[in-house]
């Protein structure tokens, strides 16, 4: 194969791949909003890692949402995030952090454009449809509160692929 001649496939596979994290709150999951917006990232070409239906406990939602504690709305956010079941995803795909954040639109989903998923599907400015990570460090601080464990196993999944070619594949 050519230098750099990689398939649509390979793309994906190539170093810019990045992942994201993204959740469906409550109002998408009460309201059957779950295939249409996960269509919409695997149309896209988004890889779904992980995907979990949960519902959360305070003590969780207050991690996950840690960086707006102190915040007016922190307390209205806590309470509808914990309201009912959400579906948590991890996504891995080109440039996911910023492609994800511009498929899912402006916060408040009253203002968001026509064409992203808030827009299409929302009105609510704590209940917007969904939630996505706004940079890699967030991702990583994020999916360890809803897939304790996830950086370690890529870590060490990441390290075997990188020994010894004859230990490769083998228990
Ligand atoms: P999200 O992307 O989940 O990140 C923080 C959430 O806080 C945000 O979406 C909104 O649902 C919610 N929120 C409520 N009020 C505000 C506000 N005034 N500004 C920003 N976010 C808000």
């Amino acid at each position: 194969m050519a230098e750099g001649g990689r398939g649509s496939q390979g793309e994906a596979a190539a170093s810019e791949s990045e992942r994201t994290l993204i959740v469906l709150k409550p109002d998408a999951v009460s309201r059957g909003l779950i295939g249409e917006v996960i269509s919409r990232f695997e149309r896209k070409g988004f890889r779904v890692l992980e995907l979990r239906l949960i519902r959360l406990q305070r003590n969780q939602a207050e991690d996950f949402y840690s960086p707006h504690r102190g915040k007016d709305f922190f307390e209205d956010l806590i309470s509808f995030i914990t309201s009912g079941p959400i579906v948590a995803a991890v996504l891995e795909g080109r440039n996911a952090v910023e492609a994800v954040r511009t498929m899912i639109g402006s916060t408040d989903a009253a203002k968001a454009p026509p064409g992203t998923i808030r827009g299409d599907l929302g009105l609510g400015l704590t209940a917007n449809v969904i939630h996505a990570s706004d940079s890699h460090e967030s991702f990583e601080r994020e999916v360890e509160v809803l897939f304790p464990g996830f950086l370690t196993k890529e870590r060490s999944a990441a390290s075997s692929a990188d020994g010894p070619r004859e230990l490769r594949g083998k228990a």
